[in-house]
């Protein structure tokens, strides 16, 4: 089948056809309908995230199951599935206590399947699957816990949304943030993961919504997904200007979704006093953001990590696709550009070039 590898960070991906091994047990075979063009892909690319490679990348993802391994019982063949890059194990402390998200299986063997193997290689070579997904490539061999099924007609674009941006964003509003009604709320970086948070902002009944970007396009972009004011720090200090749009006080809820210390420095200080910091961005392996100490004791402020919208996928992905059902959330709207996997060195150099919104491979 056709994949696009990843050999050496900084280097384009090659598109070549590569093998995939037949499911083990409680694995899942599945032909991939899109495959949606996030950040976290673009950080492996650059090499500010580790992952063994060579790797087949790809973590937004839907498609429709072929076939399945020995015991597998959740899908059959002809499923239309959403892929959770984090399949769950269903045994740790973390499955067990209502984590999933933080699975410690799934973080114990990264870039494999959960047996330590891979299903991909090319002739000899071992290939990696980056988030137990790779859905950059024509088909896929995932566990059957990273399955979330969607009724047949449901469109593969929007399923391959609910797999990450959609959830990672919303869920930081909903489930992480808690935001309540009439809070105000910053968010740094309007992507399509940010573009999330904003609608998740918009969803829980946010009184002020601003957004944070150094890209007019896409404030103007967030404007349409519930944003109420926009702040572009090229053009001034965005501390200064939250502050100013919150009575002095600095936001309720400020939400950090680039992914650097600089724009975690930002988030943090435009919180208020007791206020709540949601880091979502992953900032580049090495850097490091200084926070007070002391000022964090004196103005009680709280900062959390939130990785997968801090949600427990098998969960709350199909609670998205209802509220995308029912109008409350527009994922057709984030759709801005499509690809075929062939355009894909083009689809990240198009996300990293500023267009708005999110490009979705959709043809293999
Ligand atoms: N925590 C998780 O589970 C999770 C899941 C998915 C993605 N991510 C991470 O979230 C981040 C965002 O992903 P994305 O796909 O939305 O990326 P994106 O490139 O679509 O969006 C990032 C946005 O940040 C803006 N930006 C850049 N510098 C800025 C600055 N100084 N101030 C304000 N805005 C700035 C960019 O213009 C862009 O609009 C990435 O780091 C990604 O790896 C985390
Ligand atoms: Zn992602
Ligand atoms: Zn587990």
């Amino acid at each position: 089948m056709k994949a696009a590898v990843l050999y050496e960070a900084n280097q384009p991906l090659v598109l070549e056809d590569i093998e995939l091994d037949p499911p083990k047990a409680g694995e899942v075979h599945v032909k991939i309908g899109a495959a949606g063009i996030c950040r976290s892909d673009l950080h492996v690319m650059k090499g500010e995230a580790n992952h063994l490679l060579p790797a087949v990348l790809g973590h937004e993802g839907s498609g429709t199951v072929l076939d399945v391994g020995p015991g597998v019982s959740r899908v059959r063949p002809g499923d239309r599935v959403i892929l959770s890059f984090v399949p769950y194990c269903g045994h740790c402390h973390f499955c067990l206590t209502g984590r999933a998200n933080l699975c410690d299986l799934h973080g114990a063997t990264p870039g494999t399947l959960f047996d330590k193997t891979t299903r991909l290689h090319k002739g000899a070579q071992r290939i990696h699957h980056y988030g137990k997904v790779a859905c950059f490539a024509q088909e896929a061999v995932v566990p059957e816990t990273g399955c979330i099924p969607v009724a047949k007609d449901f469109p593969l674009p929007q399923a391959a949304l609910i797999g990450c941006c959609v959830t990672t964003g919303v869920g930081a509003a909903m489930f992480n943030a808690k935001i309540t009604p009439g809070s105000t709320v910053a968010v740094v970086g309007c992507g399509g993961v940010g573009l999330n948070v904003v609608q998740g902002a918009r969803l829980l009944n946010a009184g002020k919504v601003i957004a944070v970007d150094i890209n007019e396009g896409k404030l103007e972009f967030a404007m349409g997904f519930g944003a109420t004011h926009t702040v572009n720090p090229t053009l001034r200090d965005p501390v200064a200007a939250i502050k100013e749009l919150t009575g002095g006080l600095g936001a309720d809820y400020t939400f950090e979704v680039f992914g650097s210390s600089e724009t975690l420095l930002t988030a943090y200080n435009a919180a208020r006093k007791g206020g709540t910091v949601v880091v979502v961005g992953l900032a580049p392996v090495g850097d490091n953001a200084a926070i007070d100490p002391v000022a964090l004791v004196r103005q009680e402020k709280t900062l959390k990590g939130c990785y997968y919208g801090s949600s427990r996928p098998a969960l709350d992905m199909p609670v998205m696709v209802q509220l995308y059902q029912a109008g409350k959330l527009d994922i057709d709207g984030l759709i801005t550009r499509t690809y075929r996997l062939d355009q894909i060195n083009q689809a990240y150099r198009d996300i990293d070039g500023g267009e708005a919104g999110r490009g979705v491979i959709t043809q293999f």
